[in-house]
């Protein structure tokens, strides 16, 4: 019997994640989601990966403009990461009016304060389903000063943190 989507679904509820907004610019243009499926990949050459799905306007504005920027989330972005999943009720088109954002290298939007901010190009997609598998290599690494505290994560459809063993 194949595996059924809700069964997927509740499959990988129990996969939690650390939380991201990942970014594209094409032109003028900015899209953004809120995603766990967030991975390194290499590093040499410094590379990522996210998986995207396919019908969504973040998708567009990947493959068009080939850049993606993983922004890693703290707790204090709680409120973003619900923007940018479509969870806040503000329209699509609002989701860069919080937060402070900025560009570097690529022009995908950077949030100022995340915990570490990747700045990529687009080196290629693979289809693989609903989803895309989108490699990026890293052209610039902002990193946050200071000690990481509280990373934003979710599992079992709640909002989470990480409580690293003393
Ligand atoms: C915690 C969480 C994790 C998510 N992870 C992903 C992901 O890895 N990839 C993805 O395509 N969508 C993911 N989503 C769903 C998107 O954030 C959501 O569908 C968004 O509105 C899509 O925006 P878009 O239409 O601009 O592409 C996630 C949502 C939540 C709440």
């Amino acid at each position: 019997m194949p595996v059924s989507a809700e069964e997927f679904r509740q499959g990988m509820r129990r996969l939690g994640g650390a939380v991201n907004i990942v970014t594209a610019a094409s032109g003028d243009l900015w899209a953004g989601l809120t995603a766990t499926a967030v991975t390194s990949l290499s590093a040499e050459p410094p590379r990522l990966l996210a998986c995207i799905n396919r019908q969504g306007a973040t998708y567009d504005i990947v493959s068009k403009g080939r850049t993606l920027a993983i922004n890693v989330l703290g707790c204090a972005h709680q409120a973003l990461a619900m923007r940018f999943a479509g969870l806040s009720g503000e329209p699509e088109t609002e989701r860069f009016s919080d937060g402070e954002w900025e560009t570097s290298v690529t022009g995908a939007p950077l949030l100022r304060d995340a915990l570490v901010a990747f700045d990529c190009r687009v080196e290629s997609i693979l289809d693989a389903g609903s989803h895309a598998i989108v490699i990026g290599n890293i052209e610039a690494v902002q990193v946050r000063p200071g000690d990481v505290e509280d990373p934003l994560c979710y599992i079992d459809g709640r909002w989470a943190t990480l409580a690293p063993f003393e």
